[in-house]
């Protein structure tokens, strides 16, 4: 009995590491070392709403329809996200990064992973409100087009403007929140005035290299989802991404010690997983 357990399980192994090295080598999408466990669900979820019944025969529908690799995408890049999230992180960053950075002529800021945008329009706000919008460049990327295209837009649903306000709020929001968008029908539209210093661009975290020095580079809840290898080899993109003093922002649930570049960098908040690169 555990060894037919053992079998499947083996058999499903092999299955996922054919079907990823299929898509890296036929479309360049690189998901060999994220974390298995979540990739494994991912792809059960994939091979079911396709009706099919092996993780092969995805392999095979992802291979020779665009569609399908289109939609089992979007399955593995998890794009849940809101404004101001982790407002603890916000506020930590008005209190202790922003002082830093009023020292500097000019800022670039790299939100990597961003998502459908929520977070930059965010931080846009925040630099806004604390008078260094003007002097900031913040360059917004994803590795999911369809998400960049919605973080463009800065069009989103009405329904979540009650917990964005809260959010606001405890992150020590200094305006009345609703003066930042319009309501229309559902929707919202976000100040066209916050996205003139944002640049989006396609960036793939595991394919691509660095592209510029940064003060801040914000990397929330991406990180989660790869393997220590991976890890590893995206914090070295970091390292040497990061200006000497810049700052690492991390997710709630991520954090930079028990990596290989935890001794390259001051603890600036472990509650909030905010980090200084050391000089
Ligand atoms: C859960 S969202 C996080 C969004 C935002 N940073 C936040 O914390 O709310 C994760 C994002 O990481 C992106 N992502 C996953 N793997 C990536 C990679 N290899 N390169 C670039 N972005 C990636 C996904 O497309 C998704 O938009």
């Amino acid at each position: 009995m555990e060894n037919k357990h053992t079998d499947e399980e083996e058999r499903e192994k092999i299955e996922i590491g054919l079907l990823l090295e299929g898509i890296y080598r036929y479309y360049g999408f690189d998901f060999r070392n994220y974390a298995y466990s979540s990739l494994r669900r991912r792809i059960w979820h994939r091979v079911y709403s396709e009706k099919l019944q092996t993780i092969s025969g995805l392999q095979e529908k992802a291979l020779h329809d665009r569609a399908c690799l289109d939609r089992l995408l979007s399955d593995l890049s998890i794009s849940v996200t809101e404004m101001f999230r982790d407002p603890g992180m916000f506020l930590k960053f008005r209190e202790e990064i922003v002082p830093v950075l009023r020292n500097y002529p000019y800022i670039r800021i790299w939100h990597a992973g961003c998502s459908t945008g929520e977070e930059v329009y965010s931080m846009a706000i925040l630099l806004q409100e604390e008078g260094l919008y003007d002097r900031t460049r913040i360059y917004a990327t994803d590795m999911n087009q369809a998400s960049l295209e919605k973080a463009k837009a800065g069009v989103y649903p009405l329904e979540k403007m009650k917990q964005y306000t809260q959010n606001y709020i405890e992150a020590g929001g200094k305006q009345s929140f609703s003066s930042y968008y319009t309501a229309k029908y559902n929707s919202v539209i976000f100040d066209p005035s916050l996205k003139k210093n944002m640049i989006f661009a396609e960036h793939n975290l595991v394919t691509d290299r660095s592209f510029n020095e940064f003060q801040v580079i914000l990397c929330r809840n991406v990180l989660i989802y790869f393997n220590k290898e991976l890890q590893d080899r995206v914090h070295k993109l970091f390292y040497e991404s990061l200006s000497p003093n810049g700052f690492l922002a991390l997710g709630s649930k991520e954090s930079i010690h028990f990596t290989s570049y935890a001794d390259c960098y001051q603890v600036i908040s472990d509650r909030e997983n905010l980090y200084m690169k050391f000089t």
